[in-house]
């Protein structure tokens, strides 16, 4: 599969919005079969490593190698519970570069969970030394360092997932797949409308007797303890509100409407925390689809209130609001809509939860509150017990093994990616900013 590229990705894959229409040429043999024990590292055990490593110590058959965090504490941490919790012993290290020169030979996958900066060189030197890598969104903290990753996963033939993981949550599968595309529930979805609204939160602190040498704070392209520790809002580091949060809902719009974005206009406000990058962004796309869908988005780190962390599917039947919390998921049938007794009966959507016949109203002009239903209750792969970014590592693993294709390849990714830059771009100049469809493709 060495030769794969750029043109071969066009002719096969549908590039829109992330669409999966992968042939089977993307299931590239990586000499493992099902049941095998993979050879695994984990390279950053801060907040979301240590959620991956909740994730990987349920999963059967890995055999933990190393693991690597320049923070001391945090790489004793990961030592730790996978001694304690599966009676390993990995070797620790500071710098991913022995990871790379005493393990390369032998790992079958790395799962790299650092700040953004960072994820590009790591995961380009990772795909050149041969081995398959799981690494957390954004890409990169910049598209070229993105761009660098997908042509270093076609280069090496090797698997690159990135950690989009709603691509693999069976309930998002089943809401695009049967409620949105089979059952139409939606009718023509005119508009989507999402948010993550966050409350406000204090710059991250540290133990003082825990801070890292001044040296290798600087080896590693961290100013101060404090940026180390809030590299999300920092230039050159990570991306912001839009980029951190955003790229996971941004991703699921494309990815339920099949296409990209024709241009996006946006606003960002620093005027909170007065950091680099905007505490709050608002954004509107254009989408060119077939029902031609205008897509608002916010997100918000100065208020929780106002319902979470949604996208909603707004069409003129009815209404599916996703997210990755179930109890925020909500699916409304318009009044004037067709009758969804039929879906109810074919499975694709669940019962009638409240009619909201008693909904009161405070003018005759107002529309009557529609129906709700929810969602069947049975979706075939859905484990309510199941931490939300296991599935996500099980359909990597399961591809290193030869057994499944990846749900979110580096190409893909790159497609999704590449609107998240441009709204963040959108929200820094406050331009009108158009797509053209080379934005969402990588040369080789
Ligand atoms: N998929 C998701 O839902 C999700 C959620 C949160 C974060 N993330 C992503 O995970 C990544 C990490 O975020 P986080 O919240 O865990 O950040 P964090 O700051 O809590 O953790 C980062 C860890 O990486 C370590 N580190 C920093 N530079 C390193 C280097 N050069 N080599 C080795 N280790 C290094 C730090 O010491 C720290 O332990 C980010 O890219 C973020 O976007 C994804």
């Amino acid at each position: 599969m060495k030769d794969f590229t750029r043109r071969d990705f066009l002719k096969t894959a549908g590039i829109a919005g992330g669409g999966l229409v992968l042939s089977s040429s993307l299931l590239r043999a990586q000499g493992k079969k099902a049941g095998d024990t993979l050879n695994i590292a984990l390279i950053g055990i801060g907040a979301e490593g240590e959620i991956l490593l909740n994730s990987l110590l349920k999963l059967p058959n890995l055999n933990f190698v190393a693991v690597c965090d320049i923070w001391k504490p945090r790489c004793t941490y990961g030592f730790r519970r996978i001694f304690r919790e599966v009676k390993q012993k990995p070797e620790q290290y500071e710098d991913y570069k022995d990871v790379i020169k005493n393990h390369a030979k032998d790992l079958d996958a790395v799962v790299i969970a650092t700040p953004d900066f960072w994820h590009s060189p790591m995961t380009c030197d990772f795909l050149e030394a041969g081995v398959n890598v799981y690494c957390e969104k954004m890409m990169s903290d910049t598209i070229e360092g993105a761009k660098k990753m997908v042509r270093a996963a076609r280069k090496s033939g090797k698997l690159l997932q990135i950690g989009h993981q709603r691509k693999s949550n069976p309930r998002y599968i089943f809401a695009r797949d049967k409620m949105l595309k089979e059952g139409k529930v939606c009718g023509r979805i005119m508009a989507c409308n999402g948010q993550w609204n966050r409350a406000v939160t204090k710059d991250l602190t540290w133990p003082k007797n825990q801070e890292i040498p001044e040296e290798t704070l600087k080896k590693y392209g961290y100013k101060d303890m404090a940026q180390f520790r809030n590299w999300r809002w920092d230039k050159g580091l990570g991306g912001g509100a839009i980029s951190d949060l955003g790229a996971h809902q941004i991703d699921v719009f494309a990815w339920f409407l099949d296409a990209n974005p024709k241009n996006v206009v946006a606003s960002g406000s620093k005027e909170y925390y007065k950091k680099d990058w905007s505490d709050n962004v608002m954004c509107i796309f254009e989408y060119d689809n077939p029902d031609k869908t205008q897509v608002f988005y916010q997100v918000l780190t100065t208020t929780s209130s106002g319902g979470g962390y949604f996208e909603s599917f707004m069409g003129d039947e009815g209404t599916l609001k996703m997210s990755e919390n179930p109890a925020l998921t909500k699916l409304f049938k318009e009044n004037n809509g067709p009758d969804w007794e039929p879906l109810v009966e074919k499975g694709l959507i669940g019962k009638v939860e409240s009619t909201n016949a008693d909904a009161k109203i405070a003018d005759s002009r107002e529309s009557k509150p529609p129906m709700e239903f929810g969602f069947p209750e049975k979706i075939p792969g859905y484990d309510p017990d199941k931490p939300i970014h296991m599935p996500h590592l099980e359909n990597f693993l399961g591809a290193v093994r030869g057994e499944n294709k990846l749900n979110c390849d580096a190409e893909h990714a790159y497609a999704a990616e590449a609107v998240v830059f441009k709204a963040r771009e959108a929200s820094e100049s406050g331009e009108k900013l158009a797509f053209q469809a080379s934005d969402f493709v990588v040369e080789d």
